[in-house]
């Protein structure tokens, strides 16, 4: 006698059971041919969600016939099911995790480095050639003892002329040389200026150097430049003579180029300075004997210097009948471009890189 509900009398069930293995089979075999066709990993996803998609997967809706069975049925019928899903499953991730190895592959490849490749060269800064001479100087100086001063680059006429003892009528005063800001205010033409602060900030014994940049209504050409370097130097003390001037100079000619480089003295007139003189030494490429650097004449100008003048002491407030003082001024520009062998100075204002990074 039959029990409630669709129990299925054994017979029959053992029927069903067959197809229903006959149809996983079919299942079974279906499967194994499409997944030997999957080439890309879209047609494998493609696959997945056919086979065992959430809402449209065959065995998906395979499984939903069974909520139609008794319980006892559904454990029999669902074992083959679950088999083939187990089945299906597990080939979808062998072939999804072979893909993926495969990109993996690929990616390796593609961002493959090579460690031979020469690396990329930092580009590191370098000092200017007239900052790696003006520090040069500066340690030459400062081992004798001077300190390193710094003045404006905006003087008043005082400090411009008036102190330095340059008269009114001076053509240095002239608009023509001397970039005028105002009525009595200018741009320094020369570094001398920073002698009267450095005066009226210390009284003596005074050893300074002052490094810095003047200006002057130049017209640019090889030599020239309207903005450019000079070095000062100063010493004022008790019983200072022209004998210390030469042999400070000297010692900062042997330091500089060397000891067999000798210096002259040619009498000329600063209205700073009494007496005053232009500074010669000796080429340091010929030695003194004539050469293209020295334009033959075996001597190479340094700058100006002389004995400081009683009335710039008096001026910056030291009594010239107690101390007195030597000066002298350099410039840089020209001692880099010969020291280099450039053959025009604007070279060092124009900042190609190229040019810049030769000198370490
Ligand atoms: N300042 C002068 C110039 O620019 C150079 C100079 C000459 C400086 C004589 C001095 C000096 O200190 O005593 O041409």
């Amino acid at each position: 006698m039959p029990t409630q509900g669709s129990r299925i009398y054994p017979e029959v069930l053992g029927q069903l059971l067959e197809m229903m293995n006959e149809r996983l089979k079919q299942l079974r075999e279906d499967f194994d041919r499409e997944i030997g066709l999957v080439t890309t990993e879209t047609e494998a996803t493609e696959l997945r969600d056919r086979w065992v998609g959430r809402k449209s997967g065959l065995l998906t809706a395979e499984m939903k016939t069974l909520g139609k069975l008794t319980p006892e049925d559904r454990r029999l019928a669902g074992q083959g099911l679950n088999d083939l899903k187990t089945y299906v499953e597990a080939g979808i991730e062998r072939l999804q995790l072979g893909f993926a190895a495969g990109r993996e592959a690929e990616q390796l490849v593609r961002e493959r480095i090579d460690v031979t490749l020469p690396g990329r060269r930092i580009a590191t800064g370098h000092l200017h050639p007239i900052t790696l001479l003006r520090e040069k100087i500066e340690d030459i100086f400062v081992s004798m003892g001077y300190t390193i001063e710094d003045g404006p680059e905006i003087e008043t006429d005082f400090y411009n002329f008036d102190a330095l003892n340059i008269p009114s009528n001076h053509p240095a005063r002239s608009w023509q040389d001397t970039f005028y800001l105002g009525d009595h205010l200018a741009l320094r033409s020369q570094t001398s200026t920073v002698q009267i602060h450095a005066m009226q900030r210390r009284q003596p014994p005074l050893r300074v150097l002052a490094p810095g940049r003047v200006f002057r209504r130049d017209t640019p050409d090889a030599t020239h430049n309207p903005m450019f370097y000079q070095v000062e130097g100063l010493l004022v003390d008790r019983g200072i003579t022209l004998g210390d001037l030469k042999g400070t100079i000297q010692e900062f000619v042997h330091r500089m180029f060397g000891p067999e480089t000798q210096t002259r003295f040619r009498p000329s007139y600063f209205p700073f300075v009494e007496p005053g003189a232009e500074i010669d030494y000796s080429c340091f490429k010929c030695n003194g004997t004539g050469c293209r650097v020295c334009k033959g004449s075996g001597w190479i100008e340094m700058g100006g210097s002389g004995m400081v003048h009683p009335n710039v002491l008096r001026t910056a407030g030291i009594d010239p009948e107690v101390f007195s003082g030597f000066a002298f001024g350099l410039g840089l520009d020209r001692l880099c471009a010969l020291m280099y062998g450039l053959d025009d100075i604007r070279l060092l204002y124009e900042n190609d890189v190229r040019f810049l990074e030769q000198f370490t």
